[in-house]
C-alpha cells in the first residue's frame, strides 16, 4: 500500500501526503491479575507462564466495563497528547474483535462518547493484527484525501471470550486499549519523510482453524470462546513476522539496520525475541510490555507505542517498525518515521 510519489515537473519537488503520529494514549482497567491467580483453578504455575510466554500479569475489565469504555478512555488520552479536540478529528477507526455489540461499530460508540458531532467511524476486524490493518487503512484514507486527522484505536476485552478451563489460552490474554492520532503532513516522497512510510498486509484463510472463536452471530448465535493450536500459531508467527517487517522496510527503501525501534505485537516474549533475532535487532531496540499486559490482541501495539512514548523513548526522526499476527491467519507490518 505504498503510494508512489506524485508526478513532478523539472525542478518541482514531488509531494505525498504522509500520516504522522501526533499523539498517543492508552487505558488499562484497574483490576490486575497475576499468574498466581490461575494456579488456584488450573494445573499451571507462575514459572511455566513466565518461562513460556514472558507474561507476569494482565489487566481484566470490570464487569460493567465494555470495549468502548476502554477505547474512549484511550482516545481521550491520545487527543490530550496531540493537543486536539474531538471535533478536530475527521475519522475514527477502531480495531477490535470483541465489540460491545454485533452492531453498531465500537467506533461510532467512541464518536458519541467523545462528543464528536462530525466525521465518520468504523471498525476493522483482523484479530491481533487489527491495529496494523487499521493503521494501514487510516493511512489510505489520509493519502486519498478522505481525512486529514484520524483517530486509530485498538481496544479489546478478550477476558470475555476465554475458556477458563483451557490453560493453553486463558493465561495468555488481557484487556486494554491504546490509541494514536494521525495527521496529514506533506512529505517529499522519500524515506526521510516523517509519518507512515510503508505498510505490508497479508492473510491466509486456509489457516483459519489454528486460531478462532467457536461461536458467532450467524453460526451459533453466541459469542463463543477462543480456541488456539498455540504451537502451530507460534511457528507461523516466527516465520511470518520477520518476513513482513523486511517487506515493509524494503517498500520504504530502508533496511533493518535503519530501525531505531521495533514495536511488536505483544503475544509471547519468545516470539518477539525470535523475530528480533531474525531482524538482527538487539532487544534494547524492542519495546516490551508483554510482561505487564499479556496479549491484548489489537490493543497491544498502540498500548506499547503509548507506554514507550509516555516514557520519552522515541525521538523525532526515529524509524519505528510494528508487526503483528493473529486469527485468520492475518499478519502485517507498518514502517513509520516518528
Ligand atoms: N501451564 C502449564 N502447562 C501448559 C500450559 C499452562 N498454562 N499451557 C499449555 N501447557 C502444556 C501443554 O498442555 C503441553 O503439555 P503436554 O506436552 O503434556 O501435552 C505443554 O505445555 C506444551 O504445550 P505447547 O502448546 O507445545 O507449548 P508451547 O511451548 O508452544 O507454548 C504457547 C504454548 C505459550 C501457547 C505458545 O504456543 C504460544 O505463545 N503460541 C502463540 C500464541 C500467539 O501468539 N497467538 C497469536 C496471537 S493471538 C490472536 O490473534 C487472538
Amino acid at each position: 500500500m505504498t503510494a508512489p510519489a506524485a508526478p513532478s515537473g523539472p525542478g518541482q519537488a514531488a509531494t505525498v501526503r504522509r500520516s504522522v503520529i501526533r499523539g498517543t494514549g492508552h487505558y488499562l482497567p484497574e483490576r490486575v491479575v497475576t499468574n498466581d491467580h490461575f494456579t488456584e483453578s488450573l494445573d499451571t504455575s507462575d514459572e511455566w507462564i513466565r518461562g513460556r510466554t514472558g507474561i507476569e500479569r494482565r489487566h481484566f475489565a470490570a464487569d460493567d466495563q465494555c470495549t468502548s469504555d476502554l477505547a474512549i478512555a484511550a482516545a481521550r488520552a491520545a487527543l490530550t497528547s496531540a493537543g486536539m479536540q474531538p471535533d478536530d478529528i475527521d475519522a475514527i477507526v477502531v480495531a477490535t474483535s470483541t465489540p460491545d455489540f454485533t452492531f453498531p461499530a465500537v467506533a461510532t460508540m467512541v464518536q458519541a462518547g467523545l462528543g464528536m458531532t462530525r466525521g465518520f467511524a468504523f471498525d476493522v476486524q483482523a484479530v491481533c493484527a487489527g491495529f496494523v490493518f487499521a493503521l494501514a487503512n487510516a493511512d489510505g484514507l489520509i493519502r486519498a484525501g478522505q481525512a486529514d486527522r484520524v483517530l486509530v484505536i485498538g481496544a479489546e476485552t478478550f477476558s470475555r471470550i476465554m475458556d477458563w478451563t483451557d490453560r493453553g489460552t486463558c493465561v495468555l490474554f488481557g484487556d486494554g486499549a491504546g490509541a494514536v492520532v494521525l495527521e496529514a503532513e506533506d512529505g517529499d516522497g522519500t524515506s526521510d519523510d516523517r509519518g507512515i512510510l510503508a505498510t505490508d498486509l497479508n492473510s491466509d484463510g486456509r489457516l483459519k482453524d489454528l486460531l478462532h472463536v467457536d461461536g458467532g452471530v450467524s453460526s451459533t448465535g453466541t459469542a463463543g470462546q477462543l480456541r488456539m493450536q498455540g504451537n502451530l500459531v507460534f511457528r507461523h508467527a516466527v516465520e511470518k513476522l520477520a518476513a513482513t517487517a523486511h517487506r515493509a522496510l524494503d517498500k520504504a527503501g530502508l533496511s533493518a539496520g535503519d530501525v531505531d525501534w521495533l514495536v511488536p505485537h505483544q503475544a509471547n516474549l519468545r516470539i518477539i525475541t525470535a523475530t528480533a533475532q531474525k531482524m538482527q535487532l538487539p532487544l534494547d531496540k524492542v519495546v516490551l510490555t508483554v510482561a505487564d499486559h499479556g496479549n491484548t490482541s489489537a490493543a497491544s501495539i498502540p498500548l506499547a507505542l503509548s507506554v514507550a512514548n509516555s516514557q520519552g523513548r522515541f525521538a523525532k526522526g526515529d524509524v519505528i517498525v510494528t508487526e503483528a499476527i493473529g486469527g485468520g491467519l492475518s499478519w502485517g507490518s507498518v514502517v513509520l518515521r516518528w
